[in-house]
């Protein structure tokens, strides 16, 4: 059994992997410590123990983490967060001797070319130099981006996560977001032509991978992890399968999607499909040959979960909500 803190896990895509982790532990295998910046009875409630931490006070977070062995964040929601707190984190966790570090990372593979990356790269060096033993988790893209939209019922994992849809379920925390398709409208807005593979894990199982890998002897420097590997050309392919109907299309030049990428808003979003259209999200597979027993969900399943039997019009173009900053 080891300790372990989680920081910044009370929404999105940590608050899953804290709902995940506290499901596989029945038999108390680990001990669970929340960091957070504001009390929450609802997970004291629950026996978490919650330890609210002030991340500019580095005594505050030697002492939130004293007796922790493994530290994992899932900061996220803004720049200031995903830099100065989880380096304040770093700081703290070398003085109370904290064994294990893995910072918010759970993307591709690197930081070039994605501007809103440039903190967890900084992140990453002090990382490197801290002196703790420390993982990078890769797991690519989040499969939840083609549950957006979908109409279906939750299941029993929503029934006992408390969502309030099976869109929220299946999203995971993940916001609703058209990622180059558009599930429900049936387009997609490739970047390139859409043939470059990339891994799609969904958040859940990313949960489970990490799960086991707290009970790893020895973590190595990056463990990938994967849940299925596809293009998005092929991603339609399934789709209109699964639908029944057929997508519409566009193909879009690197050179055009680099001048759009000029605009602010819609720079992440840019950023992010040509960075995945290159190989950025070809993670490795460590943790699949660690833990063979441990069965992802593919596109395939994932898709046909969320989409299969549901009744759709003709495909129609949408305008594009770009995923910018702000929403970050
Ligand atoms: N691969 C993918 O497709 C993909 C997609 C989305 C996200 N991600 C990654 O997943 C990670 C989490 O992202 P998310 O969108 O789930 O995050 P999020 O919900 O926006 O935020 C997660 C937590 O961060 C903490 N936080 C926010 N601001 C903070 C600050 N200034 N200082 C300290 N903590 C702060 C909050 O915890 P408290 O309020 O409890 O302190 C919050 O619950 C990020 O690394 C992100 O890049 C990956």
């Amino acid at each position: 059994m080891v300790t372990v803190a989680l920081a910044g896990a009370t929404t999105g895509f940590g608050l899953t992997i804290l709902r995940t982790f506290l499901h596989l532990n029945t038999s108390y295998t680990h001990k669970l410590i929340l960091l957070t910046r504001s009390p929450k009875p609802e997970l004291s409630a629950k026996g978490i123990d919650v330890r609210p931490v002030d991340y500019a006070s580095h005594e505050q977070l030697v002492q939130a983490l004293n007796g922790v062995h493994t530290l994992l964040s899932f900061i996220g929601g803004s720049l200031e967060g995903l830099l100065d707190s989880q380096l304040a984190l770093i700081e703290a966790a070398k003085v109370a001797e904290v064994k294990r570090w893995a910072p918010s990372e759970y993307a591709g593979n690197g930081y070039e070319g994605v501007d809103l990356y440039q903190p967890k790269a900084v992140v990453w060096e002090a990382t490197q130099k801290s002196g703790l033993e420390y993982t990078r988790f890769g797991c690519g893209l989040f499969m939840s981006v083609l549950a957006t939209g979908t109409p279906k019922p939750k299941t029993e994992v929503g029934e006992r996560e408390g969502a309030k849809s099976g869109e929220e379920e299946a999203l995971a925390g993940l916001r609703p977001w058209n990622f180059i398709v558009n599930v429900k409208a049936g387009t997609a807005d490739f970047a390139g032509d859409g043939s470059g593979p990339t891994v799609l894990t969904d958040m859940r199982d990313v949960a489970t991978f990490v799960w086991h890998a707290l009970s790893l002897e020895k973590w190595s420097p990056d463990m990938g992890m994967r849940g299925d590997v596809k293009s998005f050309r092929e991603i339609v392919q399934i789709l209109e399968r699964v639908q029944g109907r057929k997508f519409l299309t566009q193909d879009n030049s690197f050179e055009k999607l680099e001048k759009d990428a000029e605009d602010p808003s819609k720079r992440f979003y840019n950023q992010a499909r040509m960075s995945l259209e290159k190989g950025w999200g070809m993670v490795g597979d460590d943790l699949n040959r660690a833990f063979p027993d441990v069965k992802p969900t593919t596109c395939e399943e994932f898709i046909e979960k969320w989409w299969g039997g549901v009744q759709l019009g003709e495909p129609a173009w949408e305008e594009m909500k770009s995923f910018s900053e702000e929403d970050f």
